[in-house]
């Protein structure tokens, strides 16, 4: 007989038919008589409760049947009598795949801490919040890609090693199949990459946008969404050595067209979350954080607010709040100051523009003032910053010289110049963080909780 996930059976009126279920046991229960089985097979939260009569199975094969076990059960699908569920089975026959050891299985109890699953992560899968965490996960995944194919945008691969290290964006993580004792060594004593397995010294990727930029500046408009690796010793809630971003990258885009894209595209998903994952925002507003729906809601109904650097630093030092690090125009801000922006002085979502140039990426277009760059970073509450972007320098002097006064390797760079040099054109783009925008919508503290596999520094496991 053919699976059927719980998923469907769980909203399913056809009753009386036999069914046939497989999954994992999460409890189980009952006397000498009856024993309830809740099953739950990932394909939603809600488990489904297995009657079984034990006077007619095998006693040895229902000890097999522990917390943790992966079963088939088939029988009756029936109308449920019982409080929270709707319907039940009624098992006419039982198969235990794999039983799990009660003394030793780590899920035996519930309410383990975030930071103990942290240590299973092989496991952590199996409870109901990180059940839930991934198949919002999963949604906001295809929500992207549903977004940007609507619009025309299509998806461009950008190559995760690199050769550039050209953004800017943070410390790199080299790729080598050199031997690590003893490499071999040129002229000057240094390694000598030319040895090396691409004949050059080559890195993971920290950001797919300079590729990206050559596919708008031929596709109007394109998307990348990649893994991207940054070597930076940040051990925070909101950092990971290893995340995925969405880079969107438009042609005659001005950094208005922008801001706008990008509030459209942050509410379409928090939309589609509302609309598609109801059942695990509920269990995620309910066991972590009571006010994660209505945040959601409350970003859908409000206007991001649009202010420059400069109005935001002077809102922040006349703010009167002690702040850790201290505010002064050209010093970039820190989550303190993005966070009382938005939580506590606009009480909503802020995009910033026109940060001074020295902090910001040496693509990032000029302004006439000589001192600020077109950028705009959007601020959520809880998060910070959640995107950055910019309108491009589209000017190949204007470039080429921020290029030279930052010392960047104009030679190894010539194919990014020589797009302003053929056809430039105003350009502009931004970056999310995958990760971040799932803290968002998860309600989750941690960014190690929101990615299957989370990469920080000291920690690779698994
Ligand atoms: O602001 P960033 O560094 O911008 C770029 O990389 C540009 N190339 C984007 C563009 O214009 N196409 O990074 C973009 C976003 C940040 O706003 C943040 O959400 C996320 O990526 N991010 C991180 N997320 C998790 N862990 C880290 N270490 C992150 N660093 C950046
Ligand atoms: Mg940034």
């Amino acid at each position: 007989m053919k699976r059927i996930k719980i998923k469907e059976l769980l909203t399913s009126t056809e009753f009386d038919r036999q069914v046939h279920v497989k999954g994992w046991v999460r409890t189980r229960r009952g006397n000498k008589n009856v024993m309830f089985i809740a099953l739950n097979d990932g394909s939603v939260i809600h488990n489904i409760q297995i009657v079984v009569d034990v006077s007619t199975f095998d006693e040895e094969q229902l000890k097999l049947i522990t917390t943790g076990s992966c079963i088939a059960a088939t029988g009756k699908l029936v109308e449920s009598m019982g409080k929270g569920q709707t319907v039940e089975i009624h098992a006419t026959t039982l198969e235990v795949y794999g039983s799990a050891d009660s003394e030793t299985y780590p899920l035996q109890k519930k309410g383990h801490t975030l930071e103990f699953l942290r240590e299973i992560a092989h496991l952590r899968p199996r409870t109901n919040t990180f059940g839930a965490v991934f198949r919002l996960r999963h949604a906001m995944s295809f929500a992207i890609h549903k977004f940007f194919n609507d619009k025309g945008f299509y998806y461009l691969h950008t190559p995760i090693i690199t050769g550039s290290d050209c953004e800017g964006a943070g410390a790199m993580f080299r790729v080598t199949t050199l031997p690590p004792v003893n490499p071999p060594v040129n002229g000057n004593g240094q390694v000598d990459y030319q040895e090396d397995f691409f004949g050059r010294e080559t890195n993971l990727t920290v950001s797919g946008q300079l590729e990206g930029e050559l596919g708008a500046l031929a596709l109007s408009e394109i998307y990348t969404f990649g893994p991207t690796f940054r070597a930076e010793n940040s051990n925070t809630p909101r950092h990971l050595a290893e995340f995925w971003m969405i880079e969107p990258e438009m042609v005659f885009y001005d950094i208005h067209d922008d801001m706008d894209l990008a509030e459209e595209f942050l509410k379409y998903l928090v939309q589609y979350a509302l609309d598609n994952c109801r059942d695990d925002l509920e269990f995620l507003n309910n066991m972590y954080d009571k006010e994660l729906i209505g945040r959601l809601q409350f970003v859908l109904d409000n206007d991001f607010k649009r202010i420059t650097y400069t109005e935001g630093v002077e809102i922040l030092k006349k703010s009167g709040q002690t702040f850790e690090y201290p505010v002064d125009w050209g010093a970039d801000l820190q989550a303190e100051h993005e966070r009382y922006l938005v939580e506590k002085h606009f009480e909503r979502p802020v995009i910033l523009t026109d940060y001074p140039r020295d902090i910001k990426a040496f693509y990032m277009k000029q302004n006439d003032d000589g001192k600020t760059v077109r950028a705009m970073d959007v601020l959520f509450p809880r998060i910070g910053e959640i995107i950055g972007g910019s309108e491009r320098e589209s000017d190949y002097s204007k470039l080429e010289n921020r290029m030279k006064e930052m010392n960047l390797p104009i030679d190894e760079m010539w194919w990014y110049l020589e797009t302003r040099k053929f056809g430039t054109a105003p350009h502009s783009g931004f970056g999310l963080g995958f990760e971040r925008l799932l803290l968002f919508v998860t309600g989750m503290g941690n960014i190690r909780d929101v990615i299957p596999f989370p990469r920080t520094p000291k920690n690779a496991n698994f």
